[in-house]
């Protein structure tokens, strides 16, 4: 474990993470992913963490892929690992039961598209570029680009993107619904933070049960019948809740709602 490659600061509720590898442009190696899992998943178990930021050290990445010296010379075998691994813990991410906001400061390319893209949501500084220029060396995304990319923007771009490789600046990333806001540099980790504080301080079980139910939509195959059903079943269970209690009788009385995820 090495804590130095994924920086971290709890504030207020909100954990913010930092790669921490500038000098590779916040490559994603082995080392770090596995941090990023750790980290993120005692978060998801922590009381004091309400929210998840994640970010990139230095002004020029956010994270500019997996790491090419690493899997260089790989075998195919080694590939279809890597590539699991990969999934594995950016599924966590992305089906975790608490907000991740991903503030992107620079190149998100490969790895770092895709991770960004496992985020719940994205924003973007002016001087961000996105991209998944894998087909420039031979291979294609292995970390779930090849889904996430077509379901955040739809087939067409997505192909035009995956077959290019090309990259694209904030503003067309925000265009096409790869990202919710861009926003100047300065201000990237300040909205950041206003929009995890506006997300926090709604009923935590609450804000757990949209990421389910919308992740049960894309990740579970399952119908829109099934879909309602379950958020049906969900809407009841949390009509029993203190926090439901709490927000109606909080509305009614003209105040704001203290939640206790009860
Ligand atoms: N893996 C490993 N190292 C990386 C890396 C990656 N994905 N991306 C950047 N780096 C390293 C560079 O090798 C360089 O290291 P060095 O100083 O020891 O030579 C350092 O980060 C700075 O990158 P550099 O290429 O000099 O910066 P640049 O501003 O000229 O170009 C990019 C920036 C992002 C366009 C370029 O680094 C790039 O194309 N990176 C690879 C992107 C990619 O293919 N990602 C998908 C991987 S599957």
């Amino acid at each position: 474990m090495d804590t130095s490659l994924l920086l971290s600061e709890l504030r207020d509720g909100v954990l913010v993470l930092s790669l921490n590898r500038p000098q590779h442009l916040n490559a994603l190696n082995s080392a770090l992913l596995a941090e990023i899992d750790r980290q993120i998943g005692s978060a998801h178990d922590d009381k004091n963490v309400a929210g998840i930021i994640l970010t990139g050290t230095g002004p020029k990445a956010f994270a500019a892929g997996a790491d090419i010296s690493e899997f260089a010379d790989f075998s195919p075998e080694q590939g279809v690992e890597l590539s699991k691994r990969g999934h594995e813990i950016l599924n966590r991410i992305e089906s975790g039961p608490k907000p991740v906001i991903a503030a992107v400061n620079g190149f998100a390319l490969g790895g770092g598209c895709e991770l960004a893209m496992a985020c719940h949501v994205r924003l973007a500084s002016q001087t961000a570029r996105f991209g998944q220029p894998e087909v420039k060396l031979g291979i294609v995304p292995g970390y779930g680009g090849t889904q996430r990319l077509a379901e955040l923007v739809g087939k067409g771009k997505a192909l035009e993107l995956l077959l290019t490789g090309s990259m694209i600046s904030a503003e067309e990333a925000h265009r096409i619904g790869l990202v919710n806001e861009v926003v100047s540099p300065d201000a990237l980790m300040d909205r950041a933070q206003a929009m995890m504080k506006e997300m926090i301080s709604k009923g935590p079980m609450a804000l757990a049960k949209c990421i389910a139910l919308v992740n049960a939509r894309y990740r579970t195959g399952q119908s829109i019948g099934e879909g309602y059903a379950l958020e049906a079943k969900t809407f009841g269970k949390l009509m029993g809740s203190a926090d439901f209690r709490e927000g109606t009788r909080a509305f009614l009385e003209k105040r704001e709602a203290r939640f206790t995820g009860s």
